[in-house]
């Protein structure tokens, strides 16, 4: 016979082994030496007289990795034994083989029922003990290092989907840095145009005001002077136009005050697109998010597209309307990206029954051929030059659709021209009660 070890709690800390542990119960004391004796050259043998004792040192760290455990005692029997250890987590899960003078089926059948794991009939015989004693200990051990894969993967598998949910966060993240940096060319030249004019209006500004400054000296000096000084003033008041350059002042400055609330337009725009810090799921008007969406890329498609507008009667759909717009930049672009020369873009909106819209988004473009048509909603596909796309543009729109319960289709036609249609829930939450299948805000 071999010595049974039973592996430690911890496989972290090394496969450290130990001698397994038994707590033998029986108030006969001659049973009790007996069944020690036989078991201690093997197992680290503990001893208990009555139930009270057995729940005592049964408690005590560390616990016994099995109990044999006698079922006819005075004050407290086995099954009762068997009962509170089966209460206490600490005991819950030591395996208890019962041992009876006769065999009882009831007796079995009820200690079964209790959780014993086995039974040994007394009078005992020492090959029957020890096989059944070992067998048991080996079972515990299968169990308990299954407990701990289990515990392992467990762990290792809510690590894996932190790690994804972060990873898909950053990709979002990137993506939309993607996007706005080719934005950030168009946006750059809004902003440049009219702060150069701005420029030069200060500058016209400052000559006319030396003019006027000077005709306002001379004025200062003529009131204490000859009378020839004041036909002086009058005469350079003429030579520099001096009516007229209140007028370009007037018109200079109007200029720039112009000049600046485009700048400021610019600005308000960008942050209508963003709402930025907007994470609040809300009812929001998807021909605003459109619109403001149209106005930040509108210098990417200015040259290139014909814009048609065939928005229908939609009510506020309940959304995210950052991402939305995100989603509508992605699908403008990619269009525009599409269309080679001049070309038109069509966005249609409408009611879908009773409670979803749809966003048609069509374009005249080159089209797809089947074989890239099968991979766009691939994260990091792209057709396009290295720096120009990121191929995470659709996956994510796709993402962000799903997210709000709905769902992201596309027909196209090769030297035709593509269609996207994003379908949405008017009130995700809502759908997800009556209709079970779309996923609401989370
Ligand atoms: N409107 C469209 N017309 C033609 N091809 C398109 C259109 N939209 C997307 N595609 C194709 O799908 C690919 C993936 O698009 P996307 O995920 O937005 O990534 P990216 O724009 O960075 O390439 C594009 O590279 C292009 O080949
Ligand atoms: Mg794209």
């Amino acid at each position: 016979m071999t010595m049974q070890s039973v592996k430690m709690e911890k496989p972290a800390d090394g496969p450290e082994t130990r001698r397994a542990k038994l707590l033998i119960v029986d108030d006969e004391p001659i049973n009790l030496s007996m069944l020690s004796e036989l078991l201690k050259p093997f197992y680290s043998v503990h001893a208990a007289s009555s139930g009270i004792d057995a729940l005592r040192i049964a408690a005590r760290e560390p616990c016994p990795d099995l109990i044999l455990l006698d079922i006819l005692m005075p004050e407290m029997d086995g099954f009762e034994v068997l009962r509170r250890l089966r209460d206490d987590p600490r005991t819950r899960d030591i395996p208890v083989i019962f041992l009876s003078v006769m065999k009882d089926e009831d007796d079995e059948q009820r200690g079964f029922e209790l959780g014993a794991v086995d039974y040994i009939h007394k009078p005992i015989k020492s090959v029957v003990v020890l096989s059944r004693v070992r067998a048991q200990l080996d079972a515990k051990v299968a169990r308990d290092m299954l407990r701990l894969t289990n515990q392992l993967l467990t762990r290792r598998v809510v690590e894996g989907v932190n790690a994804l949910e972060q990873a898909q966060q950053q990709l979002v993240q990137s993506e939309k840095m993607a996007a706005m940096g080719q934005l950030a060319a168009g946006i750059a030249h809004e902003i440049s145009n009219p702060i150069t004019f701005v420029d030069m209006n200060l500058a016209a500004i400052k000559n006319y005001l030396d003019d006027v400054i000077a005709v306002l000296d001379g004025y200062e000096r003529a009131e204490n002077g000859p009378p020839a000084a004041l036909e002086e003033v009058r005469t350079f008041k003429k030579t520099v136009g001096f009516d007229n350059l209140l007028v370009e002042l007037r018109i200079a400055l109007q200029d720039s005050k112009e000049g600046t609330e485009r700048v400021a337009k610019i600005v308000r725009d960008l942050k209508d697109f963003s709402r930025a810090g907007d994470k609040a799921w809300q009812f929001a008007d998807l021909h605003a998010g459109l619109d403001s969406t149209l106005k930040i890329i509108w210098n990417e498609l200015k040259f290139k597209c014909t814009i048609t507008k065939n928005y229908g009667d939609i009510p506020p759909v309940r959304c995210l309307p950052s991402q939305l717009n995100q989603v509508f930049m992605n699908l403008l672009m990619n269009a525009s990206y599409a269309i080679a020369n001049r070309g038109d873009i069509v966005i249609s909106t409408q009611r879908l029954g009773d409670h979803a819209v749809q966003v048609v988004i069509s374009d005249s473009g080159s089209g797809m051929p089947p074989e890239v048509l099968a991979h766009i909603f691939e994260p990091f596909f792209t057709t396009k030059p290295v720096g120009q796309g990121t191929g995470l543009g659709l996956p994510i729109s796709q993402g962000i659709v799903a997210k709000h319960g709905g769902k992201l289709e596309v027909v196209s036609e090769l030297g035709k021209g593509t269609s996207f249609t994003i379908t949405l829930p008017i009130d995700p939450v809502e759908s997800a009660a009556t209709d079970g299948h779309a996923s609401g805000p989370s």
